[in-house]
């Protein structure tokens, strides 16, 4: 029962950023377990805080290699993060007042916007950082 699997094409290079996503997914695929499952609210409210912690600092990882790198694109992508943080701190908060609850619609929506985060934005970020760690093995000043 694996809701995401890691395949190649979410592969970025960066083995730090890579070794997170498998971690962040494999959190995001215990999520999906325990709704499956139907296991207590209170298994969920754990695994869910996993998740948001998580996420939170995978991106302050990437976040601090895209200031360490001097990235060009580090607004826009630091936007994409706080969005996502900001929707999924919003529904802890309606689930805690009963407003809502996990359902197979929230989870596609976390596993799509993951994967095309990562094809997307991800990709293009670390191949900018793999580049400049290059450089910087070649001598030159970043
Ligand atoms: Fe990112
Ligand atoms: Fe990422």
């Amino acid at each position: 029962m694996t809701f995401i699997e890691w395949v190649d094409r979410i592969v970025t290079g960066f083995d730090e950023v890579d070794n997170q996503h498998k971690k962040w997914i494999s959190i995001l695929n215990e999520l999906y377990v325990a709704m499956k499952l139907g296991k207590s609210q209170e298994i969920i409210d754990k695994v869910l805080n996993e998740f948001h912690s998580y996420t939170i600092y995978h991106f302050s990882t990437e976040e601090r290699y895209m200031k360490k790198y001097g990235y060009p694109k580090f607004v826009e992508h630091k936007g994409q993060h706080d969005n996502f943080t900001a929707k999924i701190k919003d529904f802890m908060k309606r689930r805690a007042r009963g407003e809502a609850t996990l359902s197979i619609e929230l989870m596609n929506f976390l596993k799509d916007w993951l994967i095309n985060h990562i094809i997307t934005k991800d990709k293009e970020m670390c191949a900018f950082f793999l580049q400049k760690m290059g450089d910087t093995e070649k001598g030159k000043v970043l």
